[in-house]
């Protein structure tokens, strides 16, 4: 049976995966953050010191599983949970820069692919709509301005003991965005059939409610 796929593209804290997380809930799909796999990449590298070219030859070594907990994602690295251990900057902006090499695009593309053929899945990244799934049921382009994002991630991350200062946290947005757009390949684009909501001045809820209408109305499902 054909599966529902709903792709949500946008820049670096536009709040993709706390809406896709509350959507994916309410409809009973799968959430599937497709950054955790870049970011996993990334702690690999990390760990194991490792340049551009031998992260590419050693991508054989790696095996990545992703497990849903209560419709929450746990993501394991060679039979380790990583979950917790891939969010911090030091990982935010080496998944951005390990996510330019085109080898390990393409080694995470069929495990995406694969999830979205057995899942209903609402699956947020950056070339969802684009690359990843190009047929999928509906594409969203969500954004905030850079100023927004930072100041949404900054109330998140200040219960934290080592939370960044607002202007670190505004310039590894800002970076993260130059690298994310200005890649060779399937850079951070707005697909031509996505709906773009900019959400500078929406709540979390009104955003919710956007989407779900929009997939209701789409899937000609029922409120
Ligand atoms: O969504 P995130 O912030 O966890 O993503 C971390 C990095 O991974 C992001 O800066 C770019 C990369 N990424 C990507 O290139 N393609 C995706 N589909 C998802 C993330």
């Amino acid at each position: 049976m054909k599966t529902i796929n709903i792709a949500i593209d946008g820049p670096a804290g536009a709040g993709k995966s706390s809406i896709a997380k509350e959507i994916s809930s309410e409809l009973g799909f799968i959430y599937v953050d497709t950054g955790a796999l870049y970011r996993t990449i990334a702690l690999y590298a990390q760990m194991h010191e490792l340049d551009d070219q031998s992260l590419i030859r050693q991508l054989d070594d790696i095996e990545i599983e992703l497990n849903f907990i209560g419709g929450t994602q746990c993501i394991s690295l060679n039979g380790e949970n990583v979950t917790d251990d891939i969010r911090t900057p030091e990982i935010s902006m080496g998944a951005s820069s390990v996510s330019a090499i085109p080898e390990v695009r393409e080694f995470l593309f069929e495990l995406q692919q694969k999830m979205a053929r057995e899942h209903n899945v609402i699956m947020d990244g950056r070339d969802i709509g684009t690359v990843v799934l190009p047929d999928a049921d509906l594409k969203i382009f969500l954004t905030a301005s850079a100023d927004e994002r930072a100041s949404r991630r900054y109330l998140e991350l200040q219960e934290k003991d080592d939370c960044p200062t607002y202007e670190e946290i505004r310039a590894d947005i800002i970076a993260r965005d130059y690298n994310d757009t200005h890649r060779a390949i399937a850079p951070l684009k707005q697909a031509e059939d996505a709906v773009l909501i900019d959400s500078t001045d929406m709540g979390f809820h009104e955003v919710c409610e956007e989407i779900l209408s929009l997939i209701r109305t789409r899937l000609d499902l029922d409120e």
